[in-house]
Formats: structure tokens, sequence, C-alpha cells
């Protein structure tokens, strides 16, 4: 048994010893009491205003509220845009932005399967005047929004969005009866 000497520091404050072993009761440190009496105060103060108060919006009200806003800018988007038709189409392929945004689209999505000009190779041949699905702009838009998925044309409307699925189609439009050379034989019923 450990003896305490009168010049022990915790001296008074031992208030427990086992085998030498001295447990103190100190203070406890104020920046520690600090953060404790902080978040039990932080924590109180939440609570009533987030759940009784409903003062701070919850994360689900959040959600939906965001939601609901990229709801309303893609209705807004669409409406600014304007409805799809056969003469939209045709102004859109005779518009040098849109026919460059498509060309691209046509570069990164559709040359693998249709060739790069167009020409096509697993895909038909959209340079001639055969079509399989309809040569018209919107049976043309209809295709690449909707595909033909059996027969190995995706359907590129979820995958796209409505602008790029214009803009491709505009494309496509304009790449009608240019006949490439070395282009695929034609396939489908001839169209004008
Ligand atoms: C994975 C290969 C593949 C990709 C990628 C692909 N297509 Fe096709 N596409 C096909 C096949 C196969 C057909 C023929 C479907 C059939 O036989 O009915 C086709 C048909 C079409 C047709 C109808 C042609 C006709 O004669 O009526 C159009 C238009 C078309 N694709 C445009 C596109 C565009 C635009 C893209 C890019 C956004 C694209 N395709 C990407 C495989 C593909």
């Amino acid at each position: 048994m450990a003896t305490q000497s009168s010049t022990d520091p915790n001296k008074d404050k031992v208030i427990h010893e086992y085998d030498g072993i001295q447990e103190c009761d100190n203070a406890l440190p104020n920046w520690w009491l600090g953060i404790l009496y902080g978040t039990i105060a932080f924590g109180a103060i939440y609570w009533l205003s987030a759940e009784s108060f409903k003062t701070t919006p919850s994360p689900r009200a959040e959600y939906h509220a965001e939601m609901e806003k990229i709801a309303a800018e893609e209705a807004a988007k669409m409406k600014a845009i304007g409805s799809v038709s056969d003469e939209s189409l045709l102004a859109m392929a005779k518009d040098t932005k849109a026919l460059d945004d498509g060309k691209g689209v046509f570069a990164s999505t559709c040359a693998p399967c249709h060739a790069a000009n167009g020409g096509g190779s697993i895909g038909p041949n959209l340079t001639d005047a055969n079509w399989l699905h309809g040569g018209a702009p919107m049976k043309i838009y209809g295709t690449i929004k909707d595909g033909f998925t059996a027969k190995g044309m995706p359907a590129w409307g979820p995958a796209l969005g409505e602008e790029r699925v214009r803009a491709v189609a505009a494309y496509v439009v304009s790449l009608k009866n240019t006949n490439v050379a070395g282009g695929k034989a034609p396939q489908g019923d001839p169209e004008q």
C-alpha cells in the first residue's frame, strides 16, 4: 500500500486507491464541459426548431422542394424549345448550330453502327432514299427516340434527352439522299 506524502498534489482529491493506483476527483476541464453543454443546448434548440415549431425544413421537405424545382425547370425548358414537327425538324436541318450539335452526337453515338459518314455498317445506310421505318422527319425522330430495340436500334430518348434527339434527327434529315460513296446497299422502301 502506497503512502501519501504530505507533498502529494493529489492528496485531497484521491477518492479511491487500489494497488497504488490513485483515482482522483479532478474537475473536468472547462473546454470539455463547454463542448458537452454546447452540444446538449444545440440538440435541444435543433429539436424544438425542427420537430416542434418546424422552422427548419426537414431533409424530406428539402428533397421534395428540390425535385419540384427540377420538374418545373424541365417543363419550362420543354415549353421554350416548343413542340416537334416535320417543319421544326426541317428548319433545324438548315440551322448551322443545330446541325453542328447533331453532327457531334452522331459522331459519338451513332457512327459505330451507321458509319461516320452515315453510309451504314451494322445499321442501315442513312444517306440513301430507302427507309425501313420511314424517311419523313418525324419518322426519323421517332426511330431515334424510341428505337427498334428488337432489331438492334437502341432507343436514344432517355440517354440523349429531347434536345439532342432533335438535333441528331435534323442531322440525319440533312444526310438523306446524299448517297455517300461506299454506302451500304439500300434497305426498305424507296421514298423521296
Ligand atoms: C448498336 C448499333 C446502333 C447504334 C449505336 C445506332 N443505331 Fe440506328 N439502327 C441500328 C440498326 C440495326 C437499325 C436497323 C433496325 C431495323 O432493322 O429495323 C437502325 C436503324 C436506324 C434508323 C432507321 C433507318 C431506316 O431505314 O428506317 C435511323 C434513322 C437510325 N438508326 C438512326 C440512328 C441514330 C441517329 C443513332 C445515334 C443516336 C443510331 N441510329 C445509333 C443500329 C444502331
